[in-house]
């Protein structure tokens, strides 16, 4: 802007998102979509190296030469009731209670019928090739990269293909070994994050076929995708991301039993009862949101502890990641995830009576009993035990201080349940200690710097 011409403003893009919304006399310029939906659903994009001279009733775009481009407007899918709190004190705990329909929505249309495979046109790889598929690698960021090792987990465990998950971070600066016959898959929640990015069109390329995964198809990420598929979990407006999390993570259960459907690696009766038990996670979630007391009273009774270690082994490892992630984003409370066997080789030394721990045990698999023994070893070094468990065993209180139970859920599906609590005891523990939930300091929704 230039106070010689008042009414004017020049955007340019370069490596960041920018937008032009058009309303009724008036128009804007935004770096993201929550900022103008409450006034308008019209936007244009813009790409790289095009600038837009806006007034309250005139808009003209050009390249960096002055050529006048002509781009296309979009109308956005969301309402502006998509911003607003519905009552609750937050947006982060408006978007938790939302996960049992965004996750129904997710699912919608791929799973029709237990018998039939799962529905997965966004896949837009030849089912030949995908039979023949040996080397995935998976990139994202925070809680996007934690949705990535559950997925890696799964793909690995159900389709039998080896997937490497890496931190978009780390994959730009060194020799990778992506190639044409690699599919690449880059998961983000806002589908601008400036490392997903560059890891993206690094892979693209080396002709790789690019998958992502994101809940903004109308991203950057979005329009460089080969296949996308959009997790559909409506605008997240809390920094911290909690549905848009269990939407990935969904995406990915799809995605292996897609995968496993193709390659035949998975005997039938057991991808029935997967899907089946996939179906009723919503109201498994909704069971746990409508008795959220116990989750509170552990909030509150541990919100004064400085430091927090959260364990598990297997597929709640990622939760444990995911979980620990959530309590330091927004109370600022250091947490870390470790793998459960590995607390000997080294942070049990700093276990003692200031230095909770949070353990992730789901019984009926091969990790219940191995993560059990490991909260022994911790309860004598003095350490203060959570459990977050679907056992119903009693003795758990003589071992542990609070025990959360949530309802039975088989050990391979649990990440889509058990996440909901953690999410709920970061978001309780931050708001006892008065922090701003929704917006930590330090933080922004999309991380558009490398
Ligand atoms: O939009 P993305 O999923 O690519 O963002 C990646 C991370 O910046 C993001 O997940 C961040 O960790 C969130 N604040 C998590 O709550």
């Amino acid at each position: 802007m230039h106070k010689d011409v008042p009414d004017v403003i020049v955007g340019a893009r370069k490596h960041a998102p920018l937008l032009v919304a058009l309303g009724d006399e008036e128009n804007f310029i935004a770096s993201d979509t929550p900022a103008i939906i409450e006034y308008t659903k019209k936007t244009i994009y813009l790409e790289d190296n095009e600038i837009a001279v806006v007034t309250k009733d005139k808009l003209k775009i050009t390249d960096i030469d002055g050529k006048e481009i002509i781009k296309k407007v979009e109308i956005l899918p969301w309402e502006p009731a998509a911003l607003s709190k519905q009552g609750f004190k937050h947006f982060m705990l408006k978007e938790i209670h939302e996960q049992p329909d965004v996750i129904r929505n997710v699912l919608n249309g791929k799973i029709y019928d237990i018998d039939a495979p799962v529905r997965l046109d966004e896949v837009k790889i030849d089912k030949e090739i995908l039979k023949k598929l040996n080397k995935i690698q998976i990139i994202a960021c925070g809680t996007s990269l934690h949705a990535a090792l559950a997925g890696k987990y799964l793909i690995e465990n159900f389709a039998g293909i080896s997937v490497e998950v890496e931190a978009s971070s780390e994959y730009i600066y060194r020799k990778t070994t992506t190639d044409s016959s690699t599919l690449v898959i880059g998961v983000s929640q806002s589908g601008e994050t400036a490392d997903t990015i560059t890891a993206i069109k690094q892979a693209k390329e080396k002709k790789s076929h690019v998958l992502i995964i994101t809940n903004r198809p109308d991203s950057n990420m979005a329009r460089l995708a080969d296949s996308l598929i959009p997790v559909n979990a409506g605008i997240e407006v809390s920094v911290a991301a909690t549905k848009s999390y269990s939407a990935q993570l969904i995406s990915f259960y799809l995605l292996s039993i897609y995968l496993a459907e193709i390659k035949g690696s998975l005997d039938k009766d057991y991808l029935k009862n997967i899907k089946h038990e996939l179906i009723k996670i919503p109201s498994k979630i909704e069971e746990i949101l409508s008795d959220i007391e116990p989750i509170k009273a552990c909030a509150k009774s541990f919100s004064s502890y400085k430091n927090f270690i959260y364990i598990s082994r297997g597929i709640n490892l990622s939760t444990a990641y995911e979980g620990a992630l959530k309590l330091k984003e927004i109370s600022y409370i250091n947490a870390t995830g470790y793998a459960a066997g590995e607390l000997k080789h080294g942070p049990i030394a700093m276990l003692d009576e200031t230095m909770p721990v949070l353990a992730i045990l789901i019984p009926g698999g091969v990790t219940y009993e191995k993560i059990l023994s490991n909260c022994e070893e911790a309860k004598a070094r003095n350490a203060k035990l959570i459990a977050l468990t679907s056992s119903s065993d009693s003795n758990l209180e003589s071992i542990f201080n609070v025990v959360i139970r949530i309802p039975s859920v088989s050990e391979i599906l649990s990440p889509a349940i058990t996440c909901v609590p953690l999410q709920l005891l970061a978001y309780y523990i931050a708001e006892f200690l008065g922090k701003d939930v929704d917006q930590p300091r330090n933080l922004a929704k999309s991380v558009t710097v490398e």
